[in-house]
């Protein structure tokens, strides 16, 4: 058994866990941005294949107190780091601290990259160069007020990088948040999902991959287990291979997206093609504020209107907000809608009450997801 830290967006910490415990991994712990648990390798690489939601899975090698940054740099200089992987590929040391006493994270950071360093030349003469960019091996340090603990990246690029979404508009949602939303509205696959402001098409892709039994790292994307001395490819093999097994044919899955502009429109609709996933969804231009329910049957609608950063922005959202929630009224009795935004004025400004307001971060950016069930045959929001 290995112990391994998995970070997620803060805020959906509980929906982590569920995956994890569904996988059968061991021990699982819930902190605050992600999830602690013990596992074997082919554990390791179902986490990185399945998990929707995490953003990495970081393998732990080592943990211990420390008072100044040589204990780190001991800490560091202790771990076989030539046993995990070669000095002919590159890293990048990454540190993450909480409360921690010691001034410079720069000066941490270049410690354990020497302390790295160090080993490998002590070892077999040779040494790993630096790559802030792509390196091949990532190293995480976390230190809190006491402690220090350093992971080796199994995932290599974020798990949220699923590798589906080639073009982007502006404010695109991340993959893993995304994939957080949908489970939280409550939508089933088989009943109808919108998104009447789809950018880059985030939720579409998510939902259909949901839909479709799709593990979210089968797209062909790389992991960074893969470069580790100890990868076993063919329990990996037969992993993915179980995977692709599951993943049902693609077809019409009810899930239906818009937009107001044609290029958010078009890159929704090339990133959904290049995936071979279009024909899962139906997708066509227009206005949310005149555009009608994509179905009789009421379903869960959700987006993430834009966000407003500049004041004439932030004007024209307060003016749009009424006329989305009479949009709402209108054509969309019955439907669950849900809204993700940073703008709290949002609720009060559609002169609706949520039925809940569930507070989450995309990225840095803190949002609020927005819930407002429309009566059917009514008006009003409950
Ligand atoms: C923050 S972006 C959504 C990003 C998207 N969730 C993604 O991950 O790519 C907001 C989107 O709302 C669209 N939009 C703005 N006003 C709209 C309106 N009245 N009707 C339909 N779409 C609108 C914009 O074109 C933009 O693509």
């Amino acid at each position: 058994m290995e112990n391994f830290f998995a970070p997620c967006p803060r805020g959906v910490e509980t929906l982590l866990e569920g995956e994890f415990d569904a996988l059968e991994l061991k021990n699982l712990k819930r902190v605050p941005g992600g999830v602690h648990f013990d596992s074997d390798w082919l554990g390791c690489y179902s986490a990185n294949l399945y998990s929707r939601i995490a953003t990495r899975v970081l393998w732990r090698v080592a943990h211990g107190p420390y008072a100044v940054e040589d204990d780190i740099y001991r800490l560091a200089k202790d771990v076989p780091w030539h046993r995990f992987f070669s000095p002919a590929q590159t890293i990048r040391v990454g540190v993450t601290a909480v409360k921690s006493p010691l001034k410079s994270l720069e000066f941490i950071t270049l410690r354990i990259k020497d302390a790295v360093c160090d080993r490998f030349r002590a070892e077999t003469g040779q040494r790993p160069s630096v790559d802030t960019r792509e390196a091949d091996i990532r190293i995480h340090a976390f230190i809190d007020a006491e402690r220090c603990t350093l992971y080796i990246d199994t995932s290599g690029a974020p798990l949220h990088q699923r590798g589906l979404r080639r073009k982007t508009v502006d404010a695109p949602i991340k993959e893993n948040l995304a994939a957080a939303i949908l489970h939280m509205t409550g939508w089933q696959p088989g009943t109808p999902l919108y998104d009447p402001m789809c950018g880059s098409g985030t939720f579409l892709l998510e939902a259909v991959q949901i839909a479709l039994g799709i593990a979210p790292g089968a797209s062909g994307r790389s992991f960074g287990f893969q470069g580790l001395k100890n990868f076993q490819p063919e329990i990996w093999k037969a992993v993915l291979e179980t995977a692709h097994a599951r993943a049902k044919p693609v077809r019409f899955a009810q899930i239906y997206g818009s937009d107001s502009s044609p290029v958010a429109l078009r890159a929704t609709l090339a990133n959904l093609d290049r995936a071979g996933l279009l024909p899962a969804v139906s997708l066509k231009p227009g206005d949310i504020l005149d555009t009608d329910a994509p179905t009789e049957t009421p379903g869960t609608l959700v987006a993430n209107p834009p966000y407003g950063e500049r004041l004439s922005e932030l004007e024209e959202l307060a003016a749009f907000y009424p006329r989305l929630a009479s949009a709402f009224k209108r054509r969309f009795a019955g439907w669950n809608c849900w809204l993700l935004s940073s703008d709290t004025r949002m609720p009060k400004l559609m002169r609706l009450t949520p039925g809940r307001k569930i507070p989450l971060f995309n990225g840095g950016l803190e949002c609020r997801l927005y819930e407002f069930r429309m009566v059917s045959g009514s008006n009003r929001a409950k």
